[in-house]
C-alpha cells in the first residue's frame, strides 16, 4: 500500500493519517487471540498499571510471538511509512498497550521523539509512530488525542515524569498545551481523536503532541504501537533495556499482504526467553 500525493500533503499539514478498518476482522483476530497469553506472563516486559494487575504495556512481542512478528513486517503498515520517510526502516519499539476496562490509566501529554532523543540519542525525528486498534476505539475507552499540526513545533522541552503513572514519560506542561490547542483552533479543531473499529490504523509524526485519558468504561482498548525509525537515523545510546529500545538496525523485509492469515516462516529470536543482553544498559554514546 502506497500513499497518494494528497495523503502526503495531509500528513505534512496535520501530522497524522487515519485508515479506518485497514485490517479485516479475520486478520485482527489472529492478534487479539494472542494477547491474553502474553499479558499473563510474569515477565519484566509486561508493565502493569499502578496499583493493579492490568497490563499497561507489553514490550517486544514481535520478538517472541508469531502473529505480532508478522504484523511487524506487514506491507500495509510498513510501505506507507517508507513513503513518508523515504528510506528503509527498522523497528525501534514495539508495544501492545492494554488500556484495560476500568483500569487503563492516562498517558500524559507528550511527544514520542522527546523520549527517543533524551533517552536513546536518536539523532533526528525521522521516525514514525503507528497505532493499530485491536479493539474498537470509542469516546468511552480512552482514545488517543492529537493536537493537529503540533509536529511543526519540532522538539519541545519536556520534563521526566516518573510518578504520575507506572511508566516514566517525558511530558509537556499544561500552559504550553493550552497555547498549542489554541493555535490549532481551540474549541474548533484544536484537538482531534481518531476513533473507529478494531483493525483501524493511525500513522503519526514522532513530534506530534498527543495524550489519552483513562478508561473507565467496561470495554478494553488494546492497541499495538509500532515505532519505526529510518535506518540512517538509528539510536546512538543503549541507556534503556533492549526490549524497550531495540538495537538491531537491519531494514524490515516485508512479508506478503496475506501474511496474517497464511503460514509464512518468521524469525522469533526471543521465543525461548530474552537473552541477558536484552537487560544490559549503557550510558556510553556509540563509537564512530
Ligand atoms: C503512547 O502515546 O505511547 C500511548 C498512548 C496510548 O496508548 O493511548
Ligand atoms: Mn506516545
Amino acid at each position: 500500500m502506497h500513499l497518494t500525493d494528497e495523503q502526503l500533503k495531509q500528513f505534512d499539514k496535520d501530522g497524522y493519517l487515519f485508515f479506518p478498518k485497514l485490517f479485516s476482522s479475520e486478520e485482527t483476530k489472529t492478534l487479539v487471540n494472542e494477547v491474553p497469553k502474553l499479558y499473563e506472563r510474569r515477565e519484566e516486559y509486561n508493565i502493569r498499571e499502578k496499583g493493579s494487575d492490568s497490563v499497561r504495556t507489553n514490550f517486544a512481542a514481535h520478538m517472541y510471538s508469531e502473529p505480532f512478528a508478522k504484523l511487524a513486517r506487514h506491507p500495509r503498515m510498513v510501505k506507507p511509512v517508507e513513503d513518508l520517510l523515504g528510506e528503509k526502516l527498522y523497528m525501534h519499539q514495539f508495544k501492545i498497550n492494554g488500556k484495560m476496562a476500568f483500569d487503563g490509566d492516562v498517558w500524559q501529554w507528550h511527544q514520542d521523539y522527546g523520549t527517543w532523543k533524551n533517552d536513546d540519542l536518536m539523532p533526528t525525528e525521522r521516525a514514525m509512530n503507528v497505532a493499530i486498534f485491536l479493539d474498537d476505539v470509542t469516546e468511552f475507552n480512552g482514545p488517543l488525542i492529537f493536537i493537529p499540526g503540533s509536529h511543526k513545533r519540532g522538539v519541545i522541552d519536556a520534563k521526566h515524569d516518573t510518578s504520575t503513572t507506572s511508566y516514566p514519560l517525558w511530558t509537556l506542561d499544561n500552559k504550553l498545551i493550552s497555547e498549542l490547542v489554541d493555535r490549532a483552533g481551540g474549541q474548533n479543531g484544536g484537538m482531534v481523536s481518531p476513533k473507529g473499529p478494531a483493525g483501524s490504523m493511525i500513522l503519526f509524526h514522532s513530534c506530534l503532541v498527543h495524550c489519552s485519558g483513562s478508561n473507565l468504561s467496561p470495554f478494553n482498548r488494546v492497541s499495538v504501537y509500532l515505532s519505526l525509525c529510518a535506518v540512517s537515523n538509528h539510536i546512538q545510546r543503549f541507556k534503556r533495556k533492549e526490549y524497550i529500545a531495540h538495537r538491531q538496525f537491519d531494514p524490515i523485509q516485508c512479508l506478503p499482504d496475506d501474511c496474517l492469515v497464511k503460514d509464512y516462516p518468521v524469525d522469533l529470536p526471543w521465543k525461548n526467553g530474552l537473552p541477558p543482553s536484552a537487560f544490559e544498559t549503557s550510558q556510553e554514546k556509540l563509537a564512530g
